[in-house]
C-alpha cells in the first residue's frame, strides 16, 4: 500500500501567509500541519509516500519533509496547476502503479492515527473507504449517504437539503479501479476534477464504497478560525510540560508548557498549554493557554491567549491580542500608551480586526 499526500492547491483561503508559504507547512503546536499527516502514515505501516507539490511552493515541502523522522521513502510528484484532487491522483498515476494507496490531504488534522481505516479497506474488499465526519452543518461540505451497512449510496457536493450529517474528511483509501473512473469524468463548473465525482463514478461501476466513520475531531487547517482551533486541540491534546529553555526565578510556568531549547523567559507568567518556540525570548508578559510561539519570537510587556505567532514574529506593548495570527517576522507593536492612532503597514489581504 502507498500513500498520495497532497501537498499542492493555492490556499486562497489562508492569504496572506500563503503568499509566502504553502498551508501544508503552516505550523500548528509549533509543528507543520504535513509532520502530523506523515506521522499517521508511519503509523498505519506505509513506507511509500508520493508527495503532490505545486511550482509555487514544492520547495518548501521538499525541505520541510528532509529531516524524515519518519523513514518514509518520498516521491515528489509536481502538478502544474491545482486542477482539483482528482487531477493530482491523475499526476501521479505512474507512481501509483496497481498499488492501493491512501490518499491523504495535506491540510486536514484528525486526532486519532488512521490505522484501523486502513485496516478497514483491506478487510472490506471494497474499492474505496472514505472516512467520514458527523458534523453540525453539512451544507458546508461533501456529504455522503450511506446505508444501514455503511456502504456509499451517493455523495453530494454542499447539499441544500443534506441526506445525513457525514461530512467527506480529506482521507480515503482507494483501490486502482478510482484510476478508470477519473478517466470517466469531465471538470465540475469550477473547473476542477473533482474526487467526489469520480467516487460517485465508482458506483456508477458497480464497485462498492465503503466508509468509516471517525470518532475523534476533525480539523481542516485551510482557514485562520481552523488553524486557531486547531492550535487549541493539538495544544490541549498532545503537549506535555518540557522545558528546555531558561525560566528566570521571577517567572512562573504553570501547566502543559513545552519551552524549547535556547528560549528566555523573564518576569513573565506562562499558563499552558502552549509552547514556546527555540529561542524564543518573552519578558514582562502573560501568555495565556492555547498559545503556540514560533522560534525566535520575542514578546514583551504584553498579554496574548489563543494566539498563534509564526517564527520571528515580535509582540511588544500589546496589553491584549487574542485570537489572532501573526506571520514570519511580523511586527505589533504599540508606540505611544494612550495615543489613539494606528499606524499599519499591513501585507495584501490581510486583516486586522480593532
Ligand atoms: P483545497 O483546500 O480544496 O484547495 P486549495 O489548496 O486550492 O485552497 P483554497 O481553497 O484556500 O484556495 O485543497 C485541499 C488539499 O489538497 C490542500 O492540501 C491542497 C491540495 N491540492 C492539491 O494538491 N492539488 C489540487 O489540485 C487541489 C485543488 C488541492
Amino acid at each position: 500500500m502507498k500513500a498520495l499526500v497532497l501537498a499542492g492547491g493555492k490556499g486562497t483561503r489562508l492569504r496572506p501567509l500563503t503568499y509566502t508559504m504553502a498551508k501544508q507547512v503552516v505550523p500548528v503546536a509549533n509543528r507543520p500541519v504535513l509532520h502530523y499527516v506523515m506521522t499517521h502514515l508511519q503509523e498505519a505501516g506505509i513506507q511509500d509516500v508520493g508527495v503532490i507539490i505545486s511550482p509555487e511552493t514544492g520547495d518548501q515541502i521538499q525541505e520541510v519533509l528532509s529531516s524524515n523522522p519518519w523513514g518514509l521513502r518520498f516521491t515528489f510528484i509536481p502538478q502544474e496547476q491545482p486542477l482539483g484532487l482528482a487531477h493530482a491522483v491523475k499526476v501521479a498515476r505512474e507512481y501509483l502503479g496497481e498499488d492501493p494507496f491512501v490518499m491523504y490531504l495535506g491540510d486536514n488534522l484528525i486526532g486519532h492515527g488512521i490505522r484501523e481505516f486502513v485496516t478497514s479497506f483491506q478487510e472490506s474488499g471494497a474499492d474505496a473507504v472514505i472516512l467520514l465526519k458527523e458534523v453540525e452543518d453539512p451544507r458546508r461540505f461533501g456529504v455522503a449517504e450511506v446505508d444501514e451497512r455503511g456502504n456509499v449510496i451517493r455523495l453530494i457536493e454542499k447539499p441544500k437539503e443534506p441526506p445525513s450529517n457525514l461530512a467527506l474528511v480529506g482521507v480515503y483509501v482507494f483501490s486502482p479501479a478510482i484510476h478508470q473512473a477519473i478517466q470517466q469524468i469531465q471538470p465540475s463548473w469550477r473547473g476542477e476534477l473533482e474526487i467526489t465525482d469520480a467516487i460517485q463514478k465508482l458506483l456508477e461501476m458497480g464497485k462498492r464504497v465503503q466508509s468509516f466513520v471517525l470518532q475523534s475531531w476533525w480539523l481542516d487547517t485551510g482557514k485562520k478560525d481552523d488553524l486557531l482551533e486547531a492550535n487549541r486541540v493539538v495544544l490541549d491534546e498532545w503537549v506535555q510540560r518540557e522545558i528546555h529553555g531558561e525560566v528566570d526565578d521571577a517567572s512562573q510556568v504553570v501547566g502543559r508548557v513545552r519551552v524549547e531549547e535556547g528560549a528566555r523567559i523573564e518576569q513573565s507568567v506562562i499558563r499552558g498549554p502552549a509552547v514556546i518556540g527555540k529561542g524564543a525570548r518573552i519578558t514582562n508578559s502573560f501568555i495565556g493557554p492555547f498559545t503556540s510561539v514560533g522560534d525566535q519570537c520575542h514578546i514583551e510587556h504584553s498579554v496574548l491567549e489563543h494566539c498563534v505567532l509564526l517564527e520571528g514574529a515580535k509582540v511588544l506593548g500589546v496589553e491584549r491580542l487574542e485570537d489572532s495570527v501573526i506571520g514570519r517576522n511580523a511586527h505589533v507593536a504599540r508606540t505611544k500608551q494612550n495615543s489613539r492612532a494606528y499606524r499599519l503597514m499591513i501585507g495584501d489581504d490581510a486583516e486586522v480586526l480593532l
